[in-house]
């Protein structure tokens, strides 16, 4: 998605906002520009394609300035393309922006009969030309209150004034802005990430909220103009020099960091000495919570659906799952004795945050599982449960999942214990096998070789099914989006019982089928299942958990073995293969693994 930064220095700023723009390419991007102001007067250079090219035209313009605005954009109103690029620029301002305007055509109309002339198809180009109309009579400050009451949707701005050198505006609702204190000099940017270079000091706009910002100043204002002042946070050093090590991959580095994100989660939650499980700052009485409604969007929530099978299982809530964009819009009645669970890595997901204001404004109990423990939704939520995962760079989530169905799990073995749906013995054993998690999880990766050989036959398939009973349910989606996502190959995750429902017509010959099948309750039905797709042609990759007494069938295309660990824990281990599967189909193909195409890492549009 969009990512912003602005710079005002008494320094040259381009650099700068070059490499801070370089921070924000993993949010997904197709096009990139920088505005300055170089005497007063506007400058931009703008390219469709990646921050490199613009790096490069920025040399050849030899672009400078001691206060500068840049963006990266993912197309949403208007094709990629260098002039729908941002900074979009009037003769008196230029402007960069993340989120949509949902009322931009009125606007348009509007400016048109003023005699303004638009250049862009892009939703952004009107509050250029807006703040340039109301600067006529108002100064800058009044102007910014008049514009953004004007604007309907969401948004993150970053404007910057012909002849004002000595300032710059930042203004928030919706997308989420970070503003930073350095030295003699400020910023603002999507996300703390893309200023961590410059600066430990940052803090967030909340929505309504803008800011007049000079090298040696900040002000922050409320929506009528009245000042307020803004709390500072120091962030944590551990993020800021996360980069690839020798991956070529970021995604690669990911999946193989896995067993140590989980040993670092456990070390956060549990407390090995007395086996249990510890969450201190659960602000209400755990006997008192009668049920559960879990939402994310997209991985997210094929964690949340894993949690739902878990929680059912394990305590006697009421467990119910929900994809964030359609939550938000049902007539939901909301129940005083329910936890509501937002499951989001980036915090910052505009579906996700806009479900947990919902809750919120109905008074609701609050939880946000995050990885961005400085994100807006962690800001918002009543209870923070970080997943302790460090920066994930790819756009294709994987560790985070993995972190996320971790904390989950911990979450429902707590609440079950402590509604006394299990025996002290049951609970310590349960935190003993979670102990026992990222050395399995190892042992997984290890399997690699097998799944680089699979790997071509799925990236080559014109479609594929990913099937799955139980716990196996939500990771035979999570293994289908990844493919779709990656290897940009048609995958279906099902659950294996509805094949003869409909979808076993689809099955032709030579169509790969990954079947997760571990030694559960559901493995003979899953195995019979299995044997369906593979009497129509199917070639059947079988992943299940190692018992060597038994041979399943001869006619397995391939067959994967994880490790045996509780069942509740298997859905961990056969995660991992199916992530390697789509980064091996997506490396055949040759495809841009860590930026797929189309996609961004932190969606703050809905
Ligand atoms: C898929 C993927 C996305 C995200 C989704 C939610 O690999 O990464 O489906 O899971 O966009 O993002 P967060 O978790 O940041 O709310």
């Amino acid at each position: 998605m969009c990512g912003i930064v602005g710079i005002i220095s008494s320094k040259e700023v381009t650099g700068r906002i070059l490499n801070s723009l370089k921070k924000l390419e993993y949010r997904g991007y197709d096009s990139a520009g920088i505005a300055t102001l170089v005497e007063g007067n506007i400058n931009e250079v703008k390219c469709e394609g990646r921050v490199e090219v613009l790096e490069k035209d920025i040399t050849k313009f030899n672009l400078k300035g001691d206060i500068g605005i840049g963006h990266v954009r993912w197309a949403t109103h208007g094709k990629p393309s260098k002039i729908n690029a941002h900074p979009h620029s009037s003769e008196h301002v230029s402007v960069v922006h993340n989120g949509i305007i949902e009322n931009s055509t009125i606007l348009k109309k509007f400016l048109e009969k003023k005699g303004y002339e638009f250049k862009s198809q892009t939703d952004t180009e009107v509050i250029a030309h807006l703040v340039t109309e109301y600067l006529k009579k108002n100064s800058i400050k009044d102007t910014i209150i008049k514009v953004l009451k004007r604007l309907h949707g969401s948004f993150a701005l970053g404007i910057i004034f012909k002849g004002q050198s000595n300032l710059m505006v930042g203004a928030k609702r919706g997308s989420p802005l970070a503003v930073g204190y350095g030295p003699n000099e400020n910023y603002i940017g999507s996300d703390s990430y893309a200023l961590k270079s410059m600066t430990n000091k940052i803090s967030y706009l909340d929505d309504g909220e803008f800011c007049i910002i000079k090298k040696d100043q900040i002000e922050f204002f409320g929506t009528e103009g009245t000042k307020i002042n803004k709390k500072v946070m120091n962030l944590s050093k551990d993020a800021i020099d996360y980069d690839k090590g020798d991956y070529k991959y970021f995604m690669e580095k990911e999946i193989d960091e896995q067993p140590s994100t989980i040993t670092a989660c456990i070390n956060e939650y549990i407390d090995k000495h007395n086996k249990q499980i510890n969450i201190y700052n659960f602000p209400w009485k755990i006997s008192s919570i009668e049920s559960v409604m879990l939402i994310g969007c997209g991985t997210a929530f094929h964690s949340c659906l894993m949690a739902k099978y878990w929680m059912e299982q394990n305590t006697n809530l009421d467990v119910s799952v929900d994809i964030a964009s359609e939550f938000r819009y049902r007539k939901v009645k909301f129940k005083k004795n329910c936890l509501y669970i937002v499951v989001s890595q980036s915090g910052e997901t505009a579906d996700t945050h806009a479900a947990l204001d919902l809750c919120k404004r109905n008074k609701m109990k609050t939880c946000a599982v995050v990885n961005v423990i400085e994100s807006s939704i962690a800001r918002d939520a009543d209870l923070v449960l970080p997943i302790y995962c460090g920066q994930e760079v790819g756009v294709a989530s994987t560790k985070a999942f993995i972190g996320q169905m971790l904390v989950l799990y911990i979450l429902s073995t707590k609440i079950s214990f402590d509604q006394k749906c299990i025996s002290r013995k049951e609970y310590q054993a349960k935190v003993d096998n979670l102990l026992k998690l990222s050395n399995a999880a190892k042992k997984t990766l290890k399997l690699d070789q097998k799944i680089f050989n699979v790997g071509k036959t799925f990236a080559d398939a014109k479609g594929s099914m990913f099937l799955g009973r139980g716990y196996s349910f939500p990771i035979a989606l999570e293994g289908a989006l990844k493919l779709k996502e990656l290897a940009y190959v048609h995958a279906e995750g099902y659950p294996a019982g509805e094949m003869k429902h409909g979808p076993l017509a689809l099955i032709e010959e030579g169509m790969p089928v990954v079947v997760l099948a571990p030694r559960d309750e559901h493995y003979k039905k899953t195995i019979s299942n299995m044997q369906e797709v593979i009497a129509r042609g199917a070639k059947v990759l079988l992943i299940t958990n190692n018992n060597k007494d038994e041979v399943i069938s001869e006619n397995i295309w391939e067959k994967i073995e994880v490790d045996q660990l509780d069942d509740e824990l298997i859905p961990f281990l056969m995660t991992i293969p199916l992530q390697k599967l789509a980064f091996y189909s997506a490396l055949e193909k040759g495809y841009d693994i860590d930026k797929p195409r189309n996609l961004a890492k932190s969606v703050t549009v809905e």
